[in-house]
């Protein structure tokens, strides 16, 4: 027996990294999947994003595991589109208990150098793209009688992580949005929770920050560090948390932030 067996969850941002890693650690534990990356760039975030041979990829790997699965290019920002495509995988697939908000994007910077296009742009897609991915489950979770939101903020959605401020004011607000949720639907038996992990080497990456660590901003370093002796944790670490939070051994847990961080937090 896998810990999600019969349950059909939705992964945004599924195509690499995190995502790509939670699809499979639920397929694995008996879930099928509802995939969905933008597979193209993001203007004006300064690294790539994923193509669509990665998100065949992580769908060829879910498959392999001997689960169903639903795949599309859909960017989050575009709330009917993922609804749509939402209910079509849940009409073929069967019903949904799970969506975890996992697509997200960072910028780097100083106060000085960060954008009002940056600020927008992070905004619309980590708090408002989790808001969308919510509200195209939220009708299914109703119509299964329950069943659980997972949304990825960060270790900045809870401390005050400098020359990002887009992204720490993003994931902060991910964990408001959340609280909101884990309150309104909680009749409903939908649970909301955050999932809040330390760095993790992924596709996502933040050069000016580091040059400026490097350079003039090496006082702020401390703040990035561990207390745990680990410099970064795997991507199985946080899905191991993701696992748990759409299993049913999480089935009263409503409106935690679950700090998957090496103790980053606590500094
Ligand atoms: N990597 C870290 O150190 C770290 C730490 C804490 C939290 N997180 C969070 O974990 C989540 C996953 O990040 P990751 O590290 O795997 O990054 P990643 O860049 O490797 O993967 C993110 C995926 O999301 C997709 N994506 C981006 N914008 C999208 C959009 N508008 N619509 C649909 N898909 C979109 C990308 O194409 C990519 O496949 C993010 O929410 C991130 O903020 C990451």
């Amino acid at each position: 027996m896998g810990r999600v067996d019969g349950k059909v969850v939705l992964v945004t941002g599924a195509a690499r990294g995190m995502g790509r890693s939670h699809a499979l650690k639920l397929a694995a534990e008996g879930a099928d999947l509802i995939l969905v990356d933008i597979c193209a760039p993001v203007e004006p975030v300064p690294y790539p994003m994923s193509g669509k041979d990665d998100l065949d990829e992580t769908a060829a790997a879910v498959s392999a595991l001997g689960r169903r699965v639903a795949a599309a290019a859909i960017d989050v920002r575009d709330g009917a589109r993922l609804a749509e495509f939402t209910a079509e995988s849940v009409a073929t697939l069967g019903g949904l208990d799970a969506a975890v908000a996992n697509a997200g994007v960072i910028t780097s910077g100083t106060w000085d150098t960060t954008t009002a296009d940056d600020w927008r742009t992070v905004l619309d897609v980590n708090l408002i793209g989790v808001w969308n991915t919510c509200v195209a489950a939220i009708p299914h979770l109703i119509e299964r009688g329950g069943g659980s939101l997972i949304n990825i903020s960060s270790a900045a959605g809870i401390k005050g992580n400098p020359l990002t401020s887009p992204y720490t004011a993003s994931k902060h607000g991910v964990v408001g949005l959340s609280r909101s949720l884990a309150n309104e639907l909680a009749q409903n038996s939908i649970r909301v929770n955050t999932v809040h992990p330390t760095g993790v080497v992924t596709g996502m990456s933040v050069p000016a920050m580091h040059e400026l660590m490097a350079t003039t901003r090496g006082d702020l370093g401390p703040i990035y560090q561990n207390a745990l002796p680990v410099q970064v944790i795997e991507a199985a670490d946080v899905s191991n948390a993701v696992l748990y939070l759409a299993s049913d051994e999480s089935r009263f847990v409503t409106g935690t932030e679950l700090k998957v961080d090496a103790g980053v937090t606590i500094r």
